[in-house]
């Protein structure tokens, strides 16, 4: 039979962040997938880039003064050695940000318009004057229009949960800049999803395309059912375009629009195996627009929806090949929770080569996949005591225990009587393939472990360490030790895909290098056999403990130099702030404890905001401090706020200061803002969950 062909994709990775071991779950999962098709002796090339386009670039690259393309060239870089550090075997790493993907973005939309499934409409944004920025939902924050909840992020509300446009927030503010954003109107080009409903109903539905659990989402959630009560749903318009400025291709035919970083970041995987072609000598149609090719895409299911509908109708519409089957999975947990930077397992590629062994992830993720969606969890014992138990202590051990009793003469030259050890193990191959084959290796790491638990035991009977001592029992030691050596080697091959090193080392040992599944079928005679050298050791809970805390202390690095960055987030922009303000008004004589003791400074709420006729820089404010306590407070804040935009807010006031009688009336406190005065005011809040009353000190 011909080889197939088979083309694998894993998503590509932002090129904001570091490869963190959440990441690895995806790269490693396809990685044994590839090296288990390449094994078997398909032509399977594995394929992926950095996705290097959109907003968060910018920032990042603004706050660190220098290009995105600098940025991007470092970060890949990066990625780079982090992957090769965990064996991950890609066929071409490329970048969205190439000419070959400018090439092929400007293709496929030629064909998306010609088909009549572009439409422009006006959308309203937020737009940061000062950072000279559209903004995309997580940079913008203010009060929650429901609730009121003040600092809310910019599409859901924290405190009561609504979910609105960041054009709804009530006194949003762009967290980059710190300024108030402004509304701004833009044409955006959409394409009319809806147009390819039949399509995407059958390409979704029909087949095993997709997981069924994949399929059954889309349906409940996108694609609806004739037969449900709630009948078929459209599919909304996909907005496709940002308006300048913006870190990625510009969009033919119209200046100053780009193409959203979603549309540009699929074709990549285009773009990244034209370049394996142009290596190769091999023509891309060859393997994008021929029936011969099998696609397959690995990914997450964060980014089912892109995959799944968006990346099927462009394919189709373009005339390139739609993907054999999209392989979707969970997401990494660790100790039973989300991974999360506070708490040090948010560990990144780099820190985990630092202090442990890339096989015992690699080991340790394949014992958790399946071809389900399910999360899986990573806890430090699990993780430790499987690889230690199963690969050191079960395979690693049958060479460890007997290699250096045959180092002189090498491996028996007829294959002895076993009980039918090596047959037996032989005949499980093809269930263990065909667990690989669905990407079961859950499965399959089992499989392997029950033949591994039936060697054992032979060698515990045998003692080869006795054997050794008795001139007499030579023959017998040499095909103990064949046939243990032997039942080691098709262990290494069945775990070749999984555990690449030990495969490479078990074929130095023996002389024969691992290069074909077909290998575990007949037993290896006659060869000779290298000095034993360690092939993977115990890993230990101390150097996971070591890493955890290294982690961490990443992190609150990272928080001191990165003040408003969440946990999560893209770290904000931190601007190059001048030192102006503080020569206009250099710093007060040195005060005591005691001093500020005295001004007692609240939380209070303003529920009233009025105009003073006469003043032409005063607001009246009624402000309350919780329950019956009003003050009434003059502010000098008239040119840089609306009334009606201040009442609601959390304010911080001069509790204490002694009332002043003035030309309005009489004013029984100071709100706290910082800034110059005139349209310069900038009022002084608490972060949400502050109330009023609450002193502040
Ligand atoms: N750039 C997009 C993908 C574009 S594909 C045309 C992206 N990048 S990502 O860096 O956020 O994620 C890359 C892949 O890693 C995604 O498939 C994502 O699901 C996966 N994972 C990221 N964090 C993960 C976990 N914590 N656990 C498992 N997989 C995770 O999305
Ligand atoms: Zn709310």
């Amino acid at each position: 039979m011909p080889a197939r062909k088979i083309l694998v994709t894993a998503a590509l990775p932002y090129a904001n962040g570091p490869i963190h071991i959440g990441h690895l779950v995806e790269y490693i999962q396809t990685d044994i997938w590839v090296r288990f098709q390449r094994l078997r002796g398909e032509r399977c090339i594995y394929i992926c880039a950095d996705d290097t386009h959109g907003t968060a670039i910018t920032i990042r690259a603004r706050k660190e003064c220098r290009s995105e393309e600098e940025l991007i060239a470092q970060v890949k870089a990066e990625h780079e050695r982090d992957f090769a550090g965990f064996r991950i075997s890609f066929d071409n790493y490329g970048s969205t940000n190439s000419s070959e993907n400018r090439e092929l973005c400007g293709e496929i939309w030629d064909a998306i318009c010609r088909a009549g499934l572009v439409k422009t409409e006006n959308v309203d944004q937020l737009y940061d004057t000062v950072a000279n920025t559209f903004l995309a939902d997580r940079f913008v924050r203010g009060t929650c229009p429901h609730c009121r909840a003040a600092n809310q992020p910019g599409d859901n509300c924290s405190a009561c949960g609504a979910t609105y446009s960041p054009t709804e927030l009530i006194d949003p503010v762009s967290t980059l800049s710190d300024s108030k954003p402004e509304i701004r109107s833009a044409p955006h080009l959409f394409i009319e999803l809806n147009q390819l409903r039949d399509f995407l109903v059958e390409y979704t539905q029909q087949g095993d395309h997709l997981q069924k659990e994949i399929a059954n989402y889309l349906r409940g959630h996108f694609l609806g059912d004739a037969d449900s009560p709630e009948g078929l749903k459209e599919l909304k318009s996909w907005d496709v375009s940002r308006p300048a400025p913006y870190f990625g291709f510009e969009i033919p035919g119209h200046l100053g629009h780009y193409w959203y970083v979603w549309f540009d970041a699929p074709i990549g995987y285009i773009a990244s195996t034209k370049q394996w072609c142009d290596r190769h000598g091999e023509r891309l149609e060859d393997w994008w627009k021929s029936d011969d090719v099998e696609i397959h895409h690995f990914l997450g299911k964060d980014i089912t929806y892109f995959h799944t509908l968006f990346w099927p109708g462009m394919l189709k519409t373009a005339g390139f090949s739609l993907p054999r089957k999209i392989h979707i999975h969970g997401f990494l947990t660790v100790n039973g929770a989300k991974m999360s930077k506070s708490t040090g397992t948010f560990v990144k590629a780099e820190t985990y080569l630092k202090y442990l062994d890339p096989s015992a992830l690699r080991y340790f993720y394949a014992s958790k996949l399946t071809p389900r969606v399910d999360d899986l969890d990573l806890s430090v014992d699990e993780f430790v005591n499987k690889f230690n138990a199963d690969i050191v202590g079960k395979v690693v051990n049958l060479a460890s225990r007997t290699a250096k009793f045959v180092e002189q003469v090498g491996l028996s030259k007829t294959y002895p009587e076993d009980g039918g050890l090596f047959a037996r193990a032989a005949a499980v191959g093809h269930e263990i393939a065909d667990a690989y084959q669905e990407c079961d290796f859950a499965r399959a790491t089992r499989l392997i472990c029950e033949i591994a638990d039936q060697v054992n035991p032979f060698v515990d009977t045998e003692q080869p360490w006795v054997l050794r001592k008795d001139p007499s029992q030579a023959q017998r030691l040499q095909d103990v030790c064949t046939i243990a050596l032997n039942l080691f080697r098709q262990l290494a091959i069945y775990l070749a895909p999984i555990l690449p090193d030990l495969a490479e080392r078990a074929g130095q040992l023996l002389h024969d290098p691992i290069v074909s599944w077909d290998q575990s079928q007949t037993p290896l005679l006659g060869t000779p056999v290298a000095k034993f050298e360690h092939m993977l050791k115990r890993i230990e809970v101390k150097d996971f403990e070591k890493m955890i805390e290294e982690t961490a202390k990443e992190t609150a690095k990272e928080i001191a130099t990165t003040p408003a960055a969440g946990e999560g987030t893209v770290a904000a922009s931190l601007p190059q702030d001048s030192d102006e303000a503080l020569r206009n008004e250099p710093l007060a004589a040195e005060c005591t404890i005691e001093d500020f003791a005295k001004v007692d400074l609240r939380v209070a709420r303003i529920v009233r905001a009025e105009h003073v006729p006469e003043a032409k820089k005063l607001l009246k404010l009624t402000v309350s401090l919780g329950g019956e306590h009003t003050r009434t407070v003059f502010a000098g804040i008239k040119a840089a706020y609306e009334p009606e935009s201040l009442v609601g807010r959390l304010v911080i006031i001069v509790a204490n200061l002694k009332p002043r009688a003035m030309k309005f009336g009489l004013s029984e406190g100071m709100v706290c803002a910082a800034g110059g005065g005139g349209t310069e005011v900038y009022l002084l809040s608490p972060d949400s969950g502050a109330v009023p009353g609450q002193r502040v000190h």
